[in-house]
């Protein structure tokens, strides 16, 4: 990863250019005392056609066909929220923020919120505290009425300015196309005679900032300086540093005319540290410096922002080995490269597809490529030359969907995050599970960073020596979470004590460590966590650790009450329900915290409460135990029962596409031989909750949890963590390919009678009638499995109308289940 050679520093500076792209226009009134943002880079377009051009003059006859020539120009990064420019996993994510109440992303695209600057780190659309957000820049083209240094308005709350438009279409969608924020860009109105630019050391997306310093270079106008910051869903602070250099474009500025330091409301010229300036009482200190205009009249100041979470010197040095010159232009390009390079593995042939579906394919895609991210050489709790990856917030949103998908298609990158990821272990004794800027942060449920592990090596074991994962340490960093209760189990790994001896966490336990809640789906996740260490102790040929591992990943059926029934709907009987240390059930109505919940209680994370579940009712985890549907139909009353369940789930709207614990509630209709249902209810979830229109996400990204999903439901698969098997269903697309540059395969799926999708999801010739693998009638309508993709086959999909196929006749057409023979 990363400009060039060097993956470690790659991600840790950013280049704006103060010139080209942020529209500082004065307007009218010189009683207007700030200027108005027309803020170019914060568009939403999605440009580039050439792609569809090049793609309509294409055959898909070859398997390895390139339609989507450059991948990245059909990406919109304002889908749902959003979170700044940057390389794939990078560490700094450059854009702009608002105060908006409650955006995580630092950005709003509402108008009516104004912009307070534009910050360097970012998450991607997470809950908690608003994260990271850090080091704003903030450019004044006029000071007040007399246009002083002194007059500026440096807090956040002085200098916040509305966007001149709301977001409009871009006159150069490419230059300005917004993965190139990370080198965004202002312009000064022609004529500013004082052209100034804060730097903004210490409001962070919480304000949370204590011990801050800054220094100025009053020849050079270099600005270091940093803080302490509060962690965003946990009880940690973290340090992080900057270091910010200008420089005109074209022309030489020569030193600052005017500089010094800010407290609050007042810039002191000639000073050049905040502790000249710094009062204890006051949060917001920073720099502010005037540079000369450009003779010609119209000036560009280039900006180029180091980070770090080590120190200042490092912030320094990462910016001059990452950008040593101040090259816009082939920052952007080299940002851009990598971006279409990683894009276009994926690949789908766009005839007769609704161009949105393509740009809602590649802007899901991309945010899978935003966290984790890739923090190597900037962790300041201990030196290593492992890489360093932070930003899990949360495994628990991520296991499901975004690391299947990277395991298609950037193992490279996969192996690279679960070596770092071992390497917590080893440090800090537990995988890291939510994790921001080095704090560990609440866990939501079980240790995910088990399936995280296990989806890596169950799919590339043969490669994991190739790819520098330790095998012993992998298999060791998943005992210590299975095995070993920390001290804090609700900062790392789980509650396994009382896990082992009871098989539930019950609900009557109060343990030292953490909450007393969330007891049932705590059970069914943790239930899932050992199934991935299950199959990890297979592939390895510890057999008795396999069976050890499946024997617990059966203990959902332990707060399993087949006695409770749905309220007024007595024909849906059995509910997983919290369980007393002796056995006995405290019964749950199954429509606690669902949308129909008569006492409207939420389950999200909340030390105040005790219910047995989080982020979802008795009828939604009760349908989580993705190991062993089969199981979970026998225990719901056969496959007619299941069915009829799901039916409910989705008309009643039980369905909650906004949580990850429903994820794959779509899909389970392939279990009971019924993949035609599975195929309507995800291109019904596609078609009411997902578009590429600013709100077009239910509710957070997670970290790139729904990006994946999104994309896995266009793609028409399904994924189930730490197997080698995948949920098959029809691509929104006449063809759809993988390129996988370790296996070194092109995996295509095609649908050999491809007749468009239906707008609103519903009907259509999209069910999956017959497979064929490498010209070969394929065991199952339903699934496939991972060798399809070390092969790198063409699967041929042949299409009907009936959404009453089947997943084939034979005995192997149904999808493993653990208790019907598992998934060897
Ligand atoms: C890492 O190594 C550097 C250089 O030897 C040292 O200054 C620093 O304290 C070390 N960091 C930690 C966290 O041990
Ligand atoms: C369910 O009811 C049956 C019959 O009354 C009883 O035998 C069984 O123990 C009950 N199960 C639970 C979990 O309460
Ligand atoms: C039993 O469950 C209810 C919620 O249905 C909860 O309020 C109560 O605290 C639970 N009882 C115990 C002893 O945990
Ligand atoms: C996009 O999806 C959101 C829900 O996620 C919905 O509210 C909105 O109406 C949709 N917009 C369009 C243009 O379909
Ligand atoms: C994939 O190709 C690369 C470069 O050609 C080669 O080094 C590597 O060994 C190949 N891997 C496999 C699994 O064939
Ligand atoms: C979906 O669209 C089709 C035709 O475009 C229409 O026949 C059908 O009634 C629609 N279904 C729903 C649920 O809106
Ligand atoms: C993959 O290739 C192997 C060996 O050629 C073959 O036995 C297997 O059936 C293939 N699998 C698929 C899914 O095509
Ligand atoms: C699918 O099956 C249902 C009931 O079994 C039936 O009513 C419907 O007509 C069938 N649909 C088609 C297209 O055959």
């Amino acid at each position: 990863m990363g400009v060039g050679a060097s993956p470690s520093t790659s991600a840790l500076a950013a280049m704006l250019s103060l010139g080209t792209k942020v529209v500082l226009g004065a307007v009218g009134v010189a009683s207007v005392l700030s200027p108005v943002l027309g803020v170019e880079a914060s568009t939403s377009v999605v440009v580039a056609t050439s792609g569809v051009t090049t793609a309509s003059a294409a055959q898909p006859s070859a398997s390895s066909s390139v339609f989507i020539p450059d991948a990245a120009s059909r990406v919109n990064v304002f889908v749902g929220t959003t979170n700044g420019a940057t390389i794939p996993h990078g560490m700094v994510k450059a854009g702009m923020d608002t105060d908006s109440p409650g955006n995580h992303a630092g950005y709003d695209a509402d108008p009516q919120y104004h912009v307070t600057g534009f910050s360097q780190l970012h998450d991607d659309g997470t809950g908690g505290s608003i994260p990271l957000s850090n080091f704003k820049l903030f450019p004044f083209a006029t000071c007040g009425k007399g246009n002083t240094f002194e007059e500026c308005q440096t807090t956040m709350s002085g200098r916040k300015v509305l966007r001149k438009e709301p977001l409009t279409m871009q006159e150069n969608p490419d230059t300005s196309h917004p993965i190139y924020r990370r080198v965004f860009a202002y312009t000064f109105p022609a004529g500013t005679t004082s052209p100034r630019i804060v730097v903004d050391i210490t409001n962070d997306g919480q304000k949370s900032s204590t011990d801050s310093h800054m220094d100025l270079d009053e020849k050079t106008g270099r600005v270091t300086g940093g803080a302490q910051f509060a962690g965003s869903f946990g009880p940690g602070r973290y340090y992080a540093y900057t270091c910010v250099d200008f420089k005109g474009e074209g022309y030489d500025t020569g030193a600052p005319t005017e500089y010094g330091a800010w407290s609050g409301t007042y810039p002191v010229k000639n000073t050049v540290s905040s502790q000249q300036v710094f009062f204890g009482f006051v949060p917001e200190m920073g720099a502010l410096l005037t540079f000369s205009p450009n003779s010609n009249g119209a000036t560009s100041i280039l900006a180029r922002v180091g980070v770090s979470l080590i120190s200042a010197d490092q912030a320094c040095a990462n910016a001059e080995k990452e950008i040593p010159d101040f090259d816009f232009e082939k920052t952007r390009a080299a940002s851009r490269a990598q971006w279409s390079e990683l894009l276009g593995r994926i690949q789908v042939n766009p005839q007769d597809v609704d161009p949105e579906f393509v740009d809602l394919f590649y802007s899901s895609l991309y945010r899978t490529h935003l966290s984790p991210a890739d923090y190597t050489g900037e962790n300041p709790l201990w030196n290593s030359s492992e890489p360093y990856y932070d930003s899990f917030y949360c495994n628990w949103d991520t296991y499901r969907t975004l690391f299947p998908l990277m395991a298609l298609h950037d193992p490279t990158t996969f192996a690279r995050i679960v070596r770092g990821m071992i390497n917590i272990q080893q440090h800090e004794g537990w995988l890291p599970e939510c994790r921001g800027a080095s704090v560990k942060q609440w866990i939501q449920g079980g240790s995910h960073g088990d399936p995280i592990l296990a989806e890596f090596f169950v799919k590339y074991h043969d490669h994991a020596n190739a790819l520098s994962v330790p095998a012993d340490a992998l298999y060791n960093a998943l005992l210590a979470d299975a095995e070993r209760q920390p001290p804090n189990w609700n900062l790392q790994g789980r509650q396994t004590n009382i896990w082992k001896s009871l098989g539930y966490i019950p609900q009557d336990v109060f343990e030292r460590g953490g909450g007393n809640t969330r007891q049932v789906s705590r059970t069914v996740e943790y239930a899932f966590d050992d199934f991935t260490i299950s199959q990890v102790a297979k592939v390895l040929g510890k057999t008795a650790d396999g069976k050890k591992y499946a024997q617990r990943s059966q203990n959902f059926q332990n707060v399993w009450n087949e006695n409770v029934t749905f309220p007024g709907q007595t024909d849906i009987v059995g509910f997983m329900q919290p369980r007393f240390a002796n056995g006995q059930f405290n019964y749950t109505d199954p429509r606690h915290c669902s949308i129909h919940d008569p006492t409207s209680s939420t389950c999200f994370l909340n030390a105040q409460r005790h219910d047995g579940f989080y982020e979802g009712s008795p009828i939604t985890y009760s349908q989580y135990v993705p190991h062993d549907t089969a199981k979970l139909i026998e225990l719901q009353g056969g496959n007619d029962q299941f069915i009829k369940r799901l039916d409910f789930i989705f008309d009643q709207g039980y369905f909650d596409s906004t949580d990850e614990p429903s994820q794959q509630i779509p899909f389970m209709y392939h279990y009971a031989n019924r993949p035609g249902l599975s195929t309507q209810r995800s291109r019904q979830t596609i078609a009411q909750f997902f578009n590429t229109s600013t709100n077009g996400l239910p509710g957070n990204d997670d970290s790139g949890a729904m990006g994946s999903y999104a994309a896995f439901y266009l793609a028409g698969l399904y994924p189930l963590p730490a197997t080698r098997q995948i949920l098959l269903s029809s691509p929104y697309f006449p063809e759809i390919s993988f390129q996988n540059p370790i296996l070194n395969t092109t995996t295509t799926i095609r649908s050999t009678n491809f007749n468009g999708n239906p707008a609103n999801g519903t009907g259509g010739q999209v069910f999956v009638e017959s497979v064929k693998i490498d010209g070969k009638p394929w065991q199952s309508n339903c699934f496939i499995e991972w060798d399809a993709f070390t092969n790198g086959s063409l699967i041929e999909l042949q299409l009907t109308d009936n959404v009453n196929v089947t997943c084939g006749s034979g005995q192997n057409a149904l999808p493993p289940s653990l208790s019907t023979g598992g998934y060897d």
